[in-house]
């Protein structure tokens, strides 16, 4: 009997503050109708408040994710975080996770690969349920990028929000979970999209943060490029080994970057706009938050059963898509 890692609850935290457009338009020389048109965001939404970080997003929605399917925190096995913003260098998000929420039982870490981040926790997650290790794993993609984004950078600003997404991972012996992966690094791409200063390399100086460097460096066009050709080549391949075709495909859930980088991989996956999870209108690039964040939002919509093609594209660069067939119906 083959073991499957099925995601079986999914959900999310945005936080209340809104940060729109319109307001964008009065701290950088930019305007709406740009940000709408070159990136589908319309608003995205800002973690406020002394004290509070990634971990304290990710356990808002933890929390109700386990009271939905009535699990107590001691019977989870293994918490996984894929974020590019921990609430510290060390310990762990998920070692403070796993504090406030009172999962003494459980151990875990942090997965850096930016976009990609909730894609490589899942994939991480689902060995140590096909081994049966676990019974119960959280894979968490939860990112507070309003911490380090330039507001005085125009390139930058108008793209990244904050927010969590989390999934229970529980084995499947009926055929539905996780089905194949593929993922990918080349680390030549960091030029591209990184954070200069606050690591090893650059620790923090008076001159590092005069100069702006522990805040989202990126070159947008060039990060575009490889996203389109990345995203769209990776789910294309998934298809392929996996003989999919698009009509089989009942969901596509894409890394929210970019409106014109995911509507170049359905296409290239020959798949509908009606097929494609969306909410980049609402909270922009959460970076790991976003792909967990839509299941979250269209979890009513998919069907036990369901073709689902995970796919995103991030800063190292990093890269991949995973097939999985959904595991259960919402009432
Ligand atoms: C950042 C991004 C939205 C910029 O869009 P773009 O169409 O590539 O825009 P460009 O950088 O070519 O700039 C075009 C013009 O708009 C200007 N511009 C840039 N940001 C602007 C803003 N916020 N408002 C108004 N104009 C802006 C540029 O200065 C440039 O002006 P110029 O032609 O006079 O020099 C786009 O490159 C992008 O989405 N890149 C990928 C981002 C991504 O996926 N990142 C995360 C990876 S996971």
């Amino acid at each position: 009997m083959k073991i499957q890692a099925a995601i079986t609850a999914v959900h999310g935290y945005v936080p209340d503050y809104v940060l729109s457009n319109e307001v964008l338009e009065t701290m950088v020389d930019t305007n709406s109708e740009w940000i709408e048109t070159r990136t589908g965001i319309k608003e995205r939404r800002i973690l406020k408040g002394k004290g509070l970080g990634t971990s304290d997003m990710a356990v808002e929605a933890i929390n109700k994710l386990l009271k939905k399917k009535n699990i107590s925190p001691e019977e989870i096995d293994m918490i996984i975080v894929g974020t590019v913003t921990p609430d510290h260098i060390f310990p762990s998000t998920s070692n403070i996770i796993c504090d406030k929420l009172g999962a003494t039982n459980a151990w875990g870490y942090d997965i850096s690969a930016a976009c990609s981040g909730f894609l490589y926790s899942l994939e991480t997650g689902k060995q140590f349920i096909e081994t049966g290790k676990c019974k119960k794993v959280i894979v968490v993609g939860a990112d507070k990028m309003s911490a380090i984004t330039d507001y005085t950078d125009r390139s930058t600003c108008i793209i990244f929000g904050d927010g969590a997404g989390v999934v229970l991972l529980e084995p499947n012996t009926e055929g539905f979970g996780i089905v194949d992966s593929i993922l990918r690094a080349d680390g030549s791409g960091r030029k591209y999209l990184f954070q200069k200063g606050g690591g090893s390399v650059q620790p923090p100086t008076m001159r590092s943060v005069a100069n702006h460097e522990h805040f989202v460096y990126q070159e947008g066009q060039a990060v575009f490029k490889f996203a389109v050709k990345g995203m769209a080549d990776v789910s294309a391949e998934i298809m392929e080994r996996n003989n999919l075709s698009g009509e089989e495909v009942a969901w596509l859930v894409p890394h929210q970057a970019n409106k014109r980088i995911i509507d170049a991989t359905a296409r290239r996956m020959n798949i509908g706009s009606e097929k494609v999870m969306l909410n980049i209108q609402r909270y922009g690039n959460t970076t790991s938050g976003t792909i967990p964040l839509c299941l979250w939002d269209y979890e009513k919509q998919m069907k036990k059963g369901d073709n689902i093609i995970l796919s995103a594209f991030g800063g190292g660069f990093t890269w991949g898509a995973i097939y999985l067939k959904w595991a259960y119906n919402t009432k």
